[in-house]
Parts: structure tokens; sequence; C-alpha cells
């Protein structure tokens, strides 16, 4: 089956010269002939391996540590543990103010402590001349532990959650009208249980360092989506300067967040690194990526809605428990979509935290949205089913036209028009509605629907534009490319804004000595470089502008300016005012003219983040940003054995402005591949007795392979947001919002059997 189909062209008007179109991607050539090099595959000459030795209990002490089987294996050159490990400084302490100290994965300060915080936290490594020497070794270490109580049961710990505290950045609670009381008038009304499990980020490419020291300089080739946090976040454990660390990092295999936060592995191969004096490479084992990168929370989830007979909702309570690492980790913004899908009388959401002797949680594909929309978009069906509307008319007449919650307006809201294109290019009007009423032969099939939502953001980011005499244009910017094709963006974007062809412009990215770009998270990588990158664009223009004037021989020269400013490929090439950038260099005597946006001094970089809260506080209060959709699906399930297979997806979204129709659209799927696993496969596996994952690979953990995966037909509206650069929303995570909710309603719609607990395996069918 294929994965590729016809995308809806974006509307005349959001795109420019080049944005807009399906461009293949820059490096797509170097990464399908394996020219482009991922972290593990940088040689260095004496390169040594390294490998873990993880815990086997869950909260305790190490009383014993035995090594000389390991370091008698030929070719092992150090067993590294807590009695010999050198010192390194804490995780720095957690604050707003300090963007960077959020990287800390786990507060646990590796090798230089003997206690024991989860089961699989790293109590030994082993360094050897090659990998299987250090795996091989690294079996052979014994540990003793003194074992401590544990508390490592999310669904045991659930009564005694505590309410999330709100802080600059996210809130725990919101409120309008009082929504119990609402409920209990409500003449229809559902309340229901929804529970999602743990989840782990399974990149194509699992987590791997290669660490190197030259006398106190260190270079670092990681996969990450910061490579400045990265490098902040070594800087303060090895108590050297971040200018004397360089962070490399120009592919990185996938990570959906799994590569933000700094977490063992990183730490231990420069530990490793010093400690032998020599090159040191980790690449974790799959296995080594479950016992340390922490995954998604799992949730205990409660909706409640009533609506009147009119079908329209009087009461919305969402409240979510979910669970942190008393080691580290954060609240997932489970309720968020809750303050904004539906206008109902009265809203409540309340988000609670469960902390256990577990490895922290992370941040993962749409952290909160994406299992927080499984329980809301279940619940509306349901409560459509109960008044005996179409689910699509019932979201319809509780379309909001403002944010429920506090009337903020939306900067970008189609949801409507998403619905709309969604329900036409599926075929929504051939469902009958009756559960179990569609067949195709033996399997029953069903049709369900759900909103997509996220919302938008954006980081600083400092931006360099280098115009050179030769024609071409070099844009450097430290973000990040794990898959999404972020640079083919930049280049379309400075290409149009500069009027030059696309092939005139190189983007340099991925490495801490560049200007700082944003992390590449919630979805605001693309349009936080978008913002600077046009505003460099624009500053070269002028300055190019002001070079010519002063330059005689110019056409321009003397020339008033006010009505040349500079459009989209139209001032400098032809059919322009005759004059071109490599004349006005050439004229002037000058190789090229650089442009910077943002400061990477001290001062520059504090002005930057201030600005940044600032501006992210400003824009929180004026509007409600964020990306939405329609998720369609059809399914198919077995009678006799349950089995679900998903036959046919529609995904239409409003995600402003698309930059890169090819690259967009992969993004989307991505997502809904990614929620299809979440619905029916993906399921952490946690001993309830000791805290240890049982399916740290693979072969027990499923993610959905090609066979499982329909043709997903990707649309969107195209039309452009005017409170974001270019228009632009933002594609990395909305797409797997809603999915599992579709699935479910549509499971629901096959067999009339409601599944409120991820994932959908056909053991629930039954
Ligand atoms: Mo995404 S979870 O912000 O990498």
């Amino acid at each position: 089956m294929t994965l590729t189909q016809a995308q809806s062209p974006p509307r005349p008007g959001a795109s420019g010269r080049l944005v807009g179109k399906p461009i293949d991607r820059v490096d797509g050539g170097a990464k399908t002939s394996g020219a482009a090099r991922y972290a593990a595959e940088y040689p260095y000459p004496g390169l040594a391996y390294a490998a873990l030795v993880h815990s086997t209990v869950a909260r305790g002490r190490i009383t014993g540590i035995e090594t000389a089987g390991a370091a008698a294996v030929p070719g092992v050159l150090a067993v590294i543990t807590h009695e010999n490990a050198p010192a390194m400084k804490p995780a720095p302490p957690m604050s707003v103010l300090n963007l960077s100290s959020l990287a800390t994965g786990t507060r646990v300060n590796y090798l230089n402590t003997d206690e024991v915080h989860w089961n699989g936290q790293p109590v030994a490594v082993v360094v050897a001349e090659t990998q299987d020497a250090a795996l091989h070794a690294a079996t052979l270490v014994r540990v003793t532990y003194e074992e401590f109580a544990a508390t490592v049961g999310f669904t045991a710990e659930e009564p005694n959650a505590k309410p999330q505290k709100s802080d600059m950045l996210q809130s725990g609670s919101a409120s309008k009208g009082d929504a119990e009381a609402a409920l209990a008038a409500a003449p229809v009304s559902v309340d229901l249980r929804f529970t999602t499990p743990q989840h782990n980020h399974n990149a194509i490419e699992p987590h791997a360092t290669t660490a190197v020291w030259d006398g106190d300089r260190l270079t670092v080739h990681e996969g990450t989506q910061n490579v400045a946090w990265v490098r902040d976040h070594l800087a303060a454990r090895f108590g050297i300067p971040a200018g004397s660390i360089r962070v490399i990092s120009p592919y990185v295999g996938g990570a959906f967040g799994g590569k933000t936060m700094v977490w063992a592995g990183t730490i231990l191969t420069v530990l490793a690194a010093r400690v032998t004096g020599r090159p040191v490479r980790m690449m974790l084992t799959r296995e080594g990526v479950y016992r340390t990168v922490g995954g998604r929370t799992p949730s205990a989830q409660r909706v409640a809605l009533g609506a009147g007979a009119d079908g329209r909702l009087t009461s919305l309570i969402h409240t979510s428990v979910t669970q942190v690492g008393r080691v580290g980790g954060g609240p997932e913004q489970v309720t968020s979509q809750s303050r904004h899908l539906y206008d109902a009388g009265a809203i409540l959401v309340r988000q609670s935290l469960v902390e256990l002797d577990t490895l922290s949680n992370t941040i993962m594909r749409a952290p909160g949205e994406s299992i927080g929309t499984f329980a809301l978009e279940a619940a509306v069906d349901e409560l459509a089913y109960k008044l005996d509307l179409d689910p699509i008319e019932f979201r319809m007449r509780n379309e909001p036209e403002r944010n429920p919650i506090d009337g903020k307006r939306f900067a970008h809201r189609m949801l409507r028009e998403a619905y709309a294109l969604g329900a036409e290019r599926f075929g929504w009007s051939a469902r009958t509605p009756e559960p179990g009423s569609m067949r195709d032969g033996r399997w029953l099939v069903g049709m369900g629907v759900a909103s997509a939502y996220h919302p938008s953001w954006q980081l600083p980011a400092n931006v360099t534009v280098r115009l050179s005499a030769d024609g071409t244009v070099l844009v450097r910017c430290g973000f990040h490319e794990m898959g999404m094709g972020g640079a083919t963006a930049q280049a379309q974007i400075a290409a149009d804004a500069l009027g030059v062809p696309f092939e005139a412009v190189r983007v340099e990215y991925g490495d801490s000595v560049l200007p700082t770009g944003p992390g590449a998270g919630g979805s605001g990588q693309t349009a936080s470089v978008a913002a600077s990158l046009l505003t460099a664009c624009e500053k070269l223009k002028r300055s190019m502008l002001a070079l010519a004037r002063r330059s005689s021989g110019s056409p321009l020269r003397g020339r008033r300016l006010n009505g040349l400013r500079a459009r989209d490929g139209g001032l400098w090439t032809e059919p322009g005012p005759g004059e071109t950038y490599a004349a006005i260099l050439a004229r002037a005597g000058r190789p090229h003219l650089e442009v910077a946006v943002g400061s990477d001094t001290r001062v520059g970089a504090m002005v930057g983040q201030a600005r940044f809260m600032a501006k992210f506080l400003r824009d929180r209060r004026r509007w409600m940003k964020a990306a939405c959709g329609a998720q369609f699906c059809e399914v198919r399930v077995d009678p006799d054995t349950g089995e679900v297979r998903v036959s046919r997806w529609v995904g239409a979204f409003d995600v402003g402005t698309v930059i890169n129709a090819k690259t967009a659209a992969a993004q989307l799927r991505g997502g809904i591949v990614m929620g299809i696993g979440m619905a029916l496969s993906e399921e952490t596996l946690v001993d309830p007795r000791n805290g240890r994952i049982m399916n740290p690979g693979l072969g027990e953990y499923h993610v959905p392979v090609h066979a499982d995966i329909p043709p997903i037909d990707v649309c969107y509206l195209g039309d452009p947001d005017p409170t974001m650069p270019l228009g632009l929303i933002g594609v990395g995570e909305v797409g797997i919002t809603g999915v599992a909710a579709a699935i479910a309603n549509a499971v629901h719609h096959a067999t009339g059997r409601r599944v409120r607990d991820l994932p959908i395996t056909l053991d629930k069918l039954l």
C-alpha cells in the first residue's frame, strides 16, 4: 500500500514563489544514500565504546559492586562506578527564567551516589575497545542492594494524587461557572473514566553520543532536539564554560520529544571519555533507551459532559491524573484541549499528579493533548449518540466563537471548515449511524471522527544571513533536523524573502557554534526560525539598498527609497529596477554582506530570553493560538477475533500556511501513524512489584508497521494565521491528536462496544 496521496493545493495567497510548494528535502539524497552522518557514525582514532549497567531494584542503596569479572574481559579499559567515578556537579535547579535548566532529564547525579531511584538507573559504565566487549562486560558486573520500599504502581497511587501547581508556563486547573451543578442539572449527560498506559519513544535512531575531550574542551556528537540545552547542561555538570563545549547534531534519526532532555547516556559518555582519556561512543540498546530515557505518562481521566435536548453543552468537566518521577519529569497538559474546543456553559478542568519511584516522564509528541483528546473526543461521541445527533453536527452546535473559558480571541480557528473538507473527502454522508449497521463481507465496518487540537508557540531564535558576491545565501541557526525537513523549509522562506533561487540558499543548523536556535519542540521550531529569518532578510535587503544608494554606477544611486521596499522576488532580480545583489557587492568591493538577528553574548542571550518571556506572556493574554483539525477514520473489525484494522484515513487540518506541502504532509501523516499505534498497540508494561519495564523493545512494544497503515489522505485549509510568521501554525504534533478517539469511535460504530482503556486490543472486544 502506498502512503502517498494527492495533497489539496494550498489556497492562492497563502503561498509565495517557493513557500507552499512540495519541494524535495535538501538532505533527502544524503539520508537515503547513507551519506548523512548520525551521532554514532563519527570516526575518531582510538575510539572506545561504552555500555551501561542498569539497577534491578526501584529504590535502595548499593551495598556492593563487583567489577573484577567485567574488568577481566579482553579489551575492557575501565569499569566506572560510584566508587571510582570523578565528581560531577548536580543538575542545575529548574527555573522558567533559565530555559536550559528545563533540560534536566533526572536529578540523579549518576555514579556520584550509591542511591538508586528507579529500576533501570545506570549504576556502572563499562568502557572497552569494542562495542561487543563493552556490552558483554556490562553483563558481568554484579551489584547488591539494600532495597527500600518503593511506590511504583500508577493505578494504586492514583487516590493519592495531588493537584498540579500552576506556573508561568502552564496552569494546572481552570474553570468557568459551576460545572458540577450544571452536570447534575443536565437532561442528557455522560460521566466517564478513561485510562491510557505509559508510552515510550521508539525513534529509528536509538540515543547515541560520541564524546571527545581535548584538554578542557569538549566535542559531543549527539542526536538531540536542543544543541544549546545539551551544551549548557554539560557545562553545568562538568563545571566548564559553555563556550568550551561544542555539540554537533546535524541529523537526528527521529526523536518525538525523547531527545529534548539530557539523559544519563549523554552525561556518562562524557564522563567515560574524561576517565579514559579516549574518545568514547555510547550507542544505547533499545532496552537502554527504555531504561534511561523517560516516556509518556500513563493517565486516568474523567470526562463528564452535560447537554440540553438542543444538543448544546451546559457542562464540561475534564480531570486527569498523571505521573511524574520523584527524580524528575513534569505535568503533561492532558486537559489542554478541553479548555478550547467547546462552547460549554460551565467548564471545569483540573490536573493532578502522583509521584513515583520511577524514571522521569518526559514530553512525547503532543504531550497531554494526544491522550487528552482521546478521552474528550470519545466522550463527545458518546454524548452525541445519547442525544441522537451526528457527532459532527454536535460539534458544530458547540463550536465557540471565542476561547470558552476567558473569551480571548482565537488567532485562527477554522475547525468548521476542516470538518466540511474532511467529511467531503472521506464520504461521511455514506455512514449509517446505527452501530454494527455497516459490513463488508465478514468484516464489521465502522467510521469515526474526532477533533485534533494543539496549541502553537514560538521560541527565541538567533539567525545570521549572509549574501555573497557569487549570489549565494548562507543562513545559520542552531535549529534541529529530526526528520521534519527543517532546512528545506527555511531555505524556501529565505529564497522567497530575498528573491533568489532556492538552489542559491544553504542552511547551516544542528551545531551549538551557530547562533542559538530554538529547540525542536512544541511544534514551534519552523515558526520560531522563520520569524527571525524574515526579520534578517528584511534587514539584509535594507542594508543592500543602502549600499547601492551610496555606490556610483548603481541605478539606485541617490534614489529615494520610499517606493522601493523590497518585495518577494521583485526588487533585485529581473524585471526589477536593473540592480542585483552581486553587482552591488562587486561595486562596493565586498565579498559578502551579513546581518544578524539576536545575539549570543551573555547580555544578548539574557535580553533574548526576557523578550521571549514578555512576548510569550503578552501573546497568551491576547490570543488563543492553536492548530486544529478533523480526523476521519474507517476501521474493519473481525467479529470472531476482535482484530481491528484501520482501512481508511482522512485528516483535514487548520495549520495556517503550509511552507512545504510534501514535508508538512509527512509530519501530519507521521502523527496519524503514531496515533494509530497509540490507539491499537502501544503500551509500556511496568511490573507493579518492582517498577521494571517488562517490554523494553520493539519485539514486545508494538508500533505499527507499514502493513498496519492504510493510505492516509492529509489535507489542509492553507489559510494563513495573521498572528504567525508567514501565517504558519506548526504541524509537528497536531497530527497525532484526536487519532485514538477517532479509532475508538469507529470501533464503537462497528461493534457497539466502547473501549475507554488504551490500547484497544482484541481481548477488550471479545
Ligand atoms: Mo515534541 S514532544 O515538543 O518533541
